[in-house]
């Protein structure tokens, strides 16, 4: 067995051993062992989230008095109170004024894991995956508070500098990081970005 195969099956049998709906669950528990993002009583929006891994984890830390927020296209299944479920497109207008009536204030936190249908074609998902990423960003003005943080998904390809520029413009601190869990994924990494600077 490849290395990166022995990787994804360690975290694939952990997850089911601990009860996570999804591998990916482990990503976003190490990011947030470094990176100490969620916190108590936070609001989080979560995009790209079934089956709900990171909706699991990110319940966990914020508690009771916490709210997290999922979006997908898919439908996931209710987990907990509080967690809330939106289905629909990212790319869709209505769904921004959708997340708004959600959202008792603007998030603390942006949650993005958001990735397309793979088409085997490295460079066509690393577009698209991008063009979702960007979305994202695109958002954060209405939905995410100053001084707060935001982790997403990046394919890797030609378009991740200038991703990664424009993540820069608008947060004071950005780190490029690959937890363990991610390591099966070869061309995948996340951008931890702390600090949000509204553009004015
Ligand atoms: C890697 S999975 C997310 C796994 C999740 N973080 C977890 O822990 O279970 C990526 C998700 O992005 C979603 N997605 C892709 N394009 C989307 C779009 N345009 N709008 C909303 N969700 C989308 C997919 O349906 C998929 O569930």
């Amino acid at each position: 067995m490849r290395l990166v195969d022995a990787k994804r099956d360690q975290y694939r049998r952990l997850a089911k051993k601990e009860g996570y709906r999804s591998r990916s669950a482990y990503k976003l528990l190490q990011l947030d062992k470094t990176y100490h993002i969620l916190r108590p009583g936070y609001v989080v929006v979560d995009f790209g989230s079934a089956p709900g891994g990171w909706l699991q984890v990110t319940s966990e830390k914020i508690g009771r008095n916490g709210l997290v927020i999922g979006i997908d296209i898919d439908p996931i299944k209710p987990i907990s109170e509080n967690i809330h479920i939106l289905v629909g497109d990212v790319l869709a207008p209505e769904t921004k004024d959708e997340l708004l009536k959600l959202l008792p204030r603007k998030a603390d936190v942006i949650l993005s894991d958001l990735a397309p249908d793979v088409t085997g074609v490295w460079q066509i998902d690393h577009l698209r995956q991008i063009d979702l990423a960007s979305k994202v960003v695109d958002l954060m003005p209405d939905l995410l508070r100053r001084g707060g943080a935001a982790v997403m998904k990046v394919f890797e390809g030609e378009e991740t500098n200038r991703f990664h520029h424009q993540v820069r413009g608008v947060f004071e601190k950005v780190f490029t990081a690959k937890p363990p869990a991610s390591r099966g994924q070869a061309s995948e990494m996340y951008l931890v970005a702390l600090g949000y600077r509204p553009p004015s």
